[in-house]
């Protein structure tokens, strides 16, 4: 399969304290090697993929934005922002893209708090559990979408 799209691949916050942030939850790699990862799958795929961080909900919430004339889909870490943010799931709906939501850990095996999702709603489907795996998964089905569509 090759298409030619852009996707917009957004991280919340803590996100780039990647291989420092508790190891044995999150692994030993990088934000910067989750990217090369990243960047390597999408040149299979036929993606362009723009990866971005932030610690700011604000910021991610004008990225988003943005993505609804300038991408063609949103792979999204929003973190904990994840458990709490109105503003960023309504800037997903208001991009009228196809969403797909990934969290390196398993959401569910963790406390009570990271049960529930804001995000989950407004996607087409939600990875979590497989490390930074879910990313390269989560650009397989949005690539996979995309081609659908
Ligand atoms: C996370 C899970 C969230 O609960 C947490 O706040 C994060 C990372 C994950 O990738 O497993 O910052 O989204």
């Amino acid at each position: 399969m090759a298409i030619d799209a852009s996707i917009l691949v957004l991280n919340g916050p803590n996100l780039n304290m990647l291989g420092v942030r508790e190891p044995q939850i999150y692994g030993s790699m990088t934000l910067d090697d989750l990217e090369a990862a990243c960047h390597e799958r999408a040149d299979q795929l036929g993606l362009t993929v723009d990866f971005r961080q932030s610690n700011h909900e604000g910021e991610l919430v004008s990225w988003i934005q943005q993505a609804r004339t300038e991408n063609d889909g949103i792979v999204i870490n929003a973190g904990a922002y994840t458990h709490t943010s109105v503003a960023i799931m309504d800037s997903l709906i208001l991009s009228e893209l196809p969403v797909i939501e990934v969290h390196l850990s398993n959401i569910f095996k963790r406390e009570p708090v990271r049960h529930h999702s804001y995000i989950s709603p407004v996607a087409r489907g939600m990875i979590c559990g497989f490390g930074p795996h879910g990313y390269l998964l989560a650009l397989d089905a949005i690539a996979n979408i995309i081609d659908r569509d």
